[in-house]
């Protein structure tokens, strides 16, 4: 028998819908979507369809009552293209199981981890055994980003020599393929290799695999680093995203380099994200918290100009994705200059209430940033919308109510969010992963 579930009374919104109405689910993918009232008149159904969808329910959840009035909101679960989990090696900041409630918690269902762990993740086999682990855990999709060079070191490419296309995901090789093994992404994390000729050839083996190279940009100057990658990307006609962009110098750079990369013939294409501190902090905040501790990220948070300037291009489509940059550090560590905030458990609320409220950003094209488009960027086409035949991965949020950023109540062990003490919009009630539920709220005090 089927797995099903309704989602009913929901105020559905992914990039391309924002209406009310209901969801059925089986054996956790999304079968039918359809406007309309709690009784199903709009479906389209048959009677008799209709009756054996609610007899095989295992589940409905109702959003509320009425179609004259919004209720909750289902959303695609979020993908981070962008995060970091401390596994293995660093577990007084994080491991996989905190790393993966604090997604749940924010309403991610897939999430790529950066390699900068111990021992760093730079073989195939190191990549497909933390994703079994995470796997086995139940609760996202996690996909290791693996090294670039042996060890980070940027002496020797690393295992991704080894790997073969079909390895990638992109394509399957043969029907039925279990699709989508890691590693969906390369990348040397905050290291970009300095070596010309050496970054190059690792341009290339991305370009063989057809698999995108996250480039961080953080040494010699953002400016001059993201020139220097997008030289390299366009000689290699391979897919170069541009991680954390946070000055209006990258942004034109990239802007401009978009414009010609679409007409390339070499392949060559650019996607970049930023992140939700880049995009709402400012040099002040990091004043405030302390440039050389609480308030310490890299890249370093910017003057309001810069912030600007990434508004504008996340308004005109400039950047293609927000990622956390998921970067949790125990308290000890914090004071002691280890730089990056822990992300995932606000990313959604903060862009809400600061970019869809604030700036005028549809809560459509917030979808979009955070799920769909992170997702196609990882060649994962079959998850980020509300429409028959994805993943039925969904998060539930009210967006009319308010929390209060606290990180003692938040399930990452890195305390370090910079917006503590902050009033946001949209609690994250419930997030569903494949059909099933991983993360509820618990019932507000
Ligand atoms: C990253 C981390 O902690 O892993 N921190 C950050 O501020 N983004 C490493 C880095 O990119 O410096
Ligand atoms: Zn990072």
């Amino acid at each position: 028998m089927k797995r099903t579930i309704i989602l009913k009374n929901f105020r559905i919104v992914d990039e391309n819908v924002n209406m009310l109405g209901s969801v059925i689910v089986e054996d956790g993918i999304i079968r039918e979507v359809f406007p309309g009232s709690a009784d199903f008149s709009d479906s389209g159904l048959s009677n008799k369809e209709l009756d054996g969808f609610l007899d095989s329910a295992r589940i409905i959840i109702d959003g509320g009552e009425g179609a004259d009035k919004w209720g909750l909101s289902l959303l695609p679960a979020l993908t981070d293209i962008h995060a970091h989990f401390r596994d293995p090696g660093f577990p007084e900041k994080e491991n996989l199981e905190s790393a993966a409630l604090a997604a749940v918690a924010g309403g991610y269902g897939t999430v790529v981890c950066m390699a900068n762990t111990d021992p760093v993740i730079d073989a195939p086999e190191a990549a497909a055994a933390l994703k079994l682990r995470s796997d086995a855990l139940g609760l996202i999709d996690l996909y290791p980003a693996m090294a670039l060079t042996t060890g980070m070191a940027g002496k020797e490419l690393s295992g991704i020599t080894r790997l073969q296309p079909a390895d990638s995901g992109q394509k399957a090789a043969w029907p039925g393929q279990r699709p989508r093994r890691p590693p969906l992404i390369l990348s040397e994390d905050g290291k970009d290799i300095s070596d010309d000729a050496l970054l190059l050839r690792a341009f290339q083996e991305a370009k063989r695999l057809g698999l995108p190279v996250s480039c961080h940009c953080d040494e010699g100057g953002e400016t001059k680093a993201t020139a220097r990658v997008i030289e390299l990307g366009k000689k290699a006609g391979c897919h170069v995203h541009i991680a954390h962009v946070s000055t209006k110098e990258a942004v034109a750079l990239i802007r401009g380099a978009k414009a010609e990369a679409g007409n390339a013939e070499s392949g060559f294409t650019l996607t970049c994200e930023a992140s939700p501190h880049h995009l709402v902090l400012t040099d002040e905040t990091a004043r405030m918290l302390g440039e050389e501790t609480w308030g310490k990220v890299n890249p370093p948070l910017r003057p309001e100009a810069d912030r600007q300037a990434l508004l504008g291009a996340l308004l005109d489509g400039t950047i293609d994705a927000i990622a956390t940059d998921h970067a949790p550090h125990s308290n000890s560590d914090k004071k002691k200059g280890a730089p990056g905030f822990s992300g995932l458990e606000t990313a959604f609320s903060i862009c809400l209430t600061e970019l869809v409220s604030e700036e005028g950003l549809s809560l459509s094209r917030l979808s979009s940033l955070l799920s769909a488009s992170p997702s196609r960027i990882l060649g994962l086409g079959d998850r980020g919308r509300i429409a028959p035949g994805y993943r039925a991965d969904f998060f539930i949020t009210d967006t009319d109510s308010f929390w209060q950023v606290d990180p003692a109540n938040m399930k990452t062990r890195g305390k370090n969010s910079p917006f503590t003490g902050r009033d946001v919009r949209g609690r994250i009630l419930m997030t569903i992963h494949r059909g099933r539920i991983v993360y509820e709220a618990p019932a507000l005090k």
